[in-house]
């Protein structure tokens, strides 16, 4: 069998003209702050990207670049004028932070209203208990991708390969909300590869280069791969071995071109979304 495409960036480009409409229709400028703390290359191309993202969309997305030696207490400072902002409805702190600097000191300091990356306690609770609020980027365009490809989550048998707190545990709440019967597999799960081909949906976020061979997916399965791993020759690869995986799969998403154009979608979408909540 080879497995069907799913073309996140034929998905995210929907969204994202979708979401420009919407805000031409607000009648007001949606404002987004993004901050990044020192130099780190992958962050200030994701940080890039956001805001150029932003910009297309209609959104004001102001771009703060701090210097890597910034205090705590001066990000602390940052935040809480973004917080009291009227003209700002989104803050995301780009991560991950700097050596020296608490960052969940720094996502509690987000008005959880404002709290577009969906990281704040306040709104993972509420996904905790089934009322998402603003939901993380990532899992979210993972939610979106599947009902676009017509992937039945209802009853499914899902595994979230990793259990990160941007993407793992919000990925399993999400789809527990969605009726599927969820698994959260890691680093310590016993036999990782019988649990994955229980998979009807398996969710890779683990950050091992294609570490998911065939041989772990159960025939016809869906395979969301969240990985974005550069190779030593160059390339990006993502957690699951495509070739092999696609081979074996009903539905697979590619890396690049996949999951990642769906994670700046959403964060347009969670902008506007706090935007018309707030005002
Ligand atoms: N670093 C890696 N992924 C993310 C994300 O989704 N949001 C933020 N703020 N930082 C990240």
């Amino acid at each position: 069998m080879t497995a069907r495409l799913i073309d996140g960036k034929a998905v995210a480009a929907t969204l994202r003209a979708e979401v420009a409409e919407k805000v031409r229709a607000a009648g007001f400028t949606p404002g987004l702050a993004v901050v990044l703390v020192g130099e780190d290359p992958a962050s200030s191309v994701y940080v890039r990207t956001k805001d150029r993202a932003a910009r297309e969309a209609g959104i004001d997305a102001r771009t703060i670049r701090l210097p890597a030696d910034t205090s705590q207490t001066d990000l602390l400072g940052v935040i809480r004028t973004l917080n009291t902002d009227p003209a700002i409805d989104g803050i995301l702190v780009q991560l991950p932070l700097p050596n020296g600097i608490d960052a969940r000191a720094v996502i509690e300091a987000i008005d959880p209203a404002k709290d577009v990356d969906g990281f704040h306690p306040v709104n993972v609770g509420h996904l905790a208990n089934g009322h998402p609020a603003l939901v993380p980027c990532t899992p979210l365009g993972v939610m979106k991708l599947l009902r676009s490809a017509g992937i039945e989550t209802r009853g499914a048998r899902a595994v979230v390969l990793g259990r990160s707190a941007i993407v793992g545990r919000p990925m399993a709440a999400l789809l527990l909300t969605a009726d599927a019967t969820v698994t959260i597999a890691h680093s310590r799960t016993r036999d990782l590869p019988a649990e994955c081909r229980g998979a009807d949906i398996l969710i890779a976020a683990v950050g091992r280069p294609e570490m998911v061979r065939g041989d772990w997916i159960k025939p016809g399965a869906a395979v969301i791969d969240v990985g974005i791993n550069r190779l030593p020759d160059g390339r990006l690869t993502g957690d699951a071995a495509f070739v092999s995986c696609a081979g074996v799969a009903g539905a697979i998403t590619p890396v690049p071109g996949g999951v990642g154009p769906m994670t700046v979608a959403c964060l347009l979408e969670n902008t506007l979304t706090a935007a018309l909540r707030r005002r």
